[in-house]
């Protein structure tokens, strides 16, 4: 059989086994043939058949993983909040700063003064700290911009990220994330603005793969989230949320009510929204570097999450305010300490289920043969070494789209 690019001698984690226990679908002496940038084969050297390579690559045992996802940031953004950050180590909390006019406004206010441009070239840093751990998918989304014109380009800057660098990008419609000033007295009036005038246009400039919220007490209500939703759906795109991160308003189960790919963050999740999001299919995505860089200290209810079989993916929420955090890597491994998941399932958080929070669990994710062939080859001995270590980088090459 012909095809383009051979990779021999190495370890496998394929992602790809099924059944109840996550595993990393281990193969110990494995390879995997490419062709057109898809994968057509992966697995056991014993069971593959004769392939004429124009490239053959020797891994001398290494680990090959599928290409690492992060499938929730909000990587595009102007300034930083570092001095907020002070603010709360000498004792105020995320809370007050937001009520106070600080928190996501502040960042609103440097993104709106951000070009286009200036936007890509500040979230490229972002970008390559974590394309240098392996990724090779990451999500962005909008919500910094609150007004049709900046989360457009918001959206367009997310977009060029994916031209200029060899990633593929995934962008989010995030205009319900927090209120602009200029509706200070009105949040249901620009609830309006979200949902008649910013999801029909973001939806028919195809500019959006799916559209979020902020459900919370200092986001917005359940009401207006069902409203956001509705138009979502109406025009088209899968929705998804921020939901029970600082208080439970129900906004998982309304989150599955509409389908939704993933409802995110989840500390204040209880036992209803955890049926719901089990019987809708919607993933758990977990955001341990936003628990932690809070100082959050309520759990999300992982124990019952596994047991109700919900998927659980983890992303770093990559965001000045809450997350400024660009390391996958780091991410698995707070996941791990903090949140007691074991190695298995922080390696299919950020692969097989990350994708199926993007709904791209056809294309990436798993090393099978028909996805896209995105890898990472590692220099380590253990999958587990990949979560067991922090702030070191055993990254040795990655592969997307087979170059
Ligand atoms: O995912 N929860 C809301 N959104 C972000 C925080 C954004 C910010 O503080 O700028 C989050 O934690
Ligand atoms: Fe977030």
């Amino acid at each position: 059989m012909q095809c383009d690019t051979l990779w021999i001698d190495a370890r496998l984690a394929t992602m790809a086994n099924v059944g109840a226990v996550a595993g990393v679908g281990a193969i110990d002496r494995g390879m995997i043939a490419a062709t057109d940038g898809r994968i057509v084969f992966a697995g056991p050297v014993a069971d593959a058949p004769f392939f004429d390579a124009a490239n053959v690559v020797k891994c001398d045992g290494r680990w090959i993983t599928p290409g690492l996802i992060d499938c929730h940031t909000h990587l595009v953004h102007g300034g930083d909040r570092s001095a907020e950050f002070e603010l709360r180590l000498a004792g105020a909390s995320y809370e007050e700063i937001a009520r106070a006019g600080g928190g996501i406004v502040s960042t609103m206010e440097a993104t709106r003064a951000a070009g286009e441009d200036s936007l890509v070239q500040s979230a490229l840093p972002r970008l390559d700290a974590l394309i240098g751990e392996g990724a090779t998918t990451v999500e962005v989304k909008s919500g910094y911009g609150l007004t049709l014109a900046h989360e457009i380009k918001m959206l367009r800057a997310a977009r060029q990220l994916g031209s200029v660098r060899p990633v593929g990008i995934v962008t989010t419609f995030l205009g319900a994330h927090a209120l602009p000033p200029e509706y200070r007295d009105d949040p249901d009036g620009y609830i309006t603005a979200v949902c008649e005038q910013m999801i029909p246009a973001i939806a028919s400039a195809g500019l959006a793969d799916a559209v979020d919220a902020f459900c919370d007490g200092i986001g917005f209500t359940a009401a207006q989230t069902r409203r956001v939703f509705e138009a979502a759906t109406a025009h088209g795109l899968r929705v998804k949320l921020h939901a029970e991160q600082l208080s439970n308003l129900h906004g998982a189960a309304l989150a599955a009510e509409f389908g939704a790919r993933s409802a995110d963050h989840l500390e204040y999740l209880d036992d209803d929204g955890i049926h719901a999001m089990a019987a809708a299919g919607t993933v758990a995505t977990l955001l341990p570097g936003a628990y932690y860089f809070v100082r959050e200290n309520r759990l999300p209810p992982i124990t019952l999450l596994r047991a109700a079989g919900v998927p659980i993916a983890l992303a770093t929420d990559c965001n000045p305010g809450t997350s400024p955090l660009t390391s996958l890597l780091l991410t698995m491994n707070m996941a791990a300490t903090l949140f007691h998941m074991t190695v298995d399932e922080c390696l299919t958080g950020v692969t097989r289920n990350a994708a199926t929070a993007l709904g791209l669990g056809h294309e990436i994710g798993t090393l099978e043969p028909g996805k896209s062939c995105d890898l990472a080859i590692w220099d380590i001995e253990r999958p587990a070494e990949l979560v067991y270590r922090m702030g070191f980088n055993p990254l040795h090459a990655r592969i997307w789209r087979g170059q």
